[in-house]
């Protein structure tokens, strides 16, 4: 397994890679790995022959108040993890290698999709993600790249630019891990004291209650219903709480059969995300 923090080096093994006929498997992280990043190590590892990490705190994708710079960092922890996987490369390269001073090129993918949900509370994040993300497709040139489905509207937005840019990419989402209560897998939960740590069940909760009633009530009762769900634990704190197209990111209306249950919670300071898709039998 070679650690590579700089792009020509990438660039060059890459190269001999595709040139031996290899195909090339991408899983882009921000590092703090856990077993959500294993499943998709793993999924890579079967489909693909030559498989590259990235390891990348992207400042672009963090708003000024955010956690850019308490953001768990560890490396060493990250590479134990990545190394019975049978990993080729770790790239990890610093800020400035990814956005040397002077950068200035920006990917945006407009619309819906981009403004809905995540969108709205934390504006420029999704640039942020996609501007990375085309520079990691240029660089690693991978045949398949594997993204979680705990990022619903990021995997969403990432499949468009692919086809947007002509990127020869095929995006792979693997299902959301969960821990014992059903809590999604997040390097965030790491930031959780332990009762916040128990009070944040409650967003799985809401949506294994959303899988069992949505037959009954129409989108909008739905979602009060579970808003005062989730309202109910005193240390959660609803920053969105949306019945969606799984599509468009619409708001879902009564003729929904399926839809998207998406939520951001704070629970103490920490804000975590998760999301279901439902559907009406
Ligand atoms: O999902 C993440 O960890 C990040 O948003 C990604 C895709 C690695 C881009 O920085």
């Amino acid at each position: 397994m070679k650690v590579l923090a700089g792009t020509p080096e990438l660039r060059e093994i890459i190269l001999a890679a595709k040139r031996g006929g290899l195909k090339v498997g991408l899983v882009p992280t921000m590092g703090a790995l856990h077993e959500g990043h294993a499943s998709l190590i793993r999924a890579a590892k079967i489909n693909c022959d030559f498989l590259v990490v990235s390891i990348f705190v992207n400042p672009k994708q963090f708003g000024p108040a955010e956690d850019y710079n308490a953001y768990p960092r560890d490396l060493k922890k990250d590479l134990d993890l990545i190394l019975p996987h049978g990993v080729d490369v770790v790239f990890t390269p610093e800020p400035a290698v990814m956005f040397p001073s002077g950068f200035s090129s920006n990917v945006e993918v407009d619309g819906g999709i981009s403004e809905a949900l995540c969108g709205k509370s934390r504006p420029g994040h999704f640039a942020g993600v996609a501007t990375v993300v085309a520079k990691l497709f240029n660089l690693a040139q991978p045949d398949i790249a594997f993204f979680g489905a705990k990022d619903y509207q990021q995997q969403l937005i990432i499949k468009k630019m692919t086809v947007d840019l002509n990127f020869p990419v095929e995006i792979v989402t693997l299902p959301t891990i969960r821990e014992q209560d059903g809590l999604a897998m997040s390097s965030r939960n790491a930031y959780l004291r332990p009762e916040e740590r128990r009070a944040a069940g409650v967003i799985f909760k809401a949506l294994q209650l959303a899988r069992e009633e949505f037959k009954e009530k129409s989108p909008w009762e739905m979602k009060r219903r579970l808003k005062v769900f989730i309202e109910n634990e005193p240390l959660a704190k609803i920053d969105y709480l949306e019945l969606v197209d799984p599509e468009t990111l619409t708001e879902a209306t009564d003729g929904h059969k399926k839809v998207l249950v998406a939520a951001a919670v704070f629970v103490g300071k920490t804000r975590l995300i998760d999301n279901m898709v439902i559907e009406k039998k």
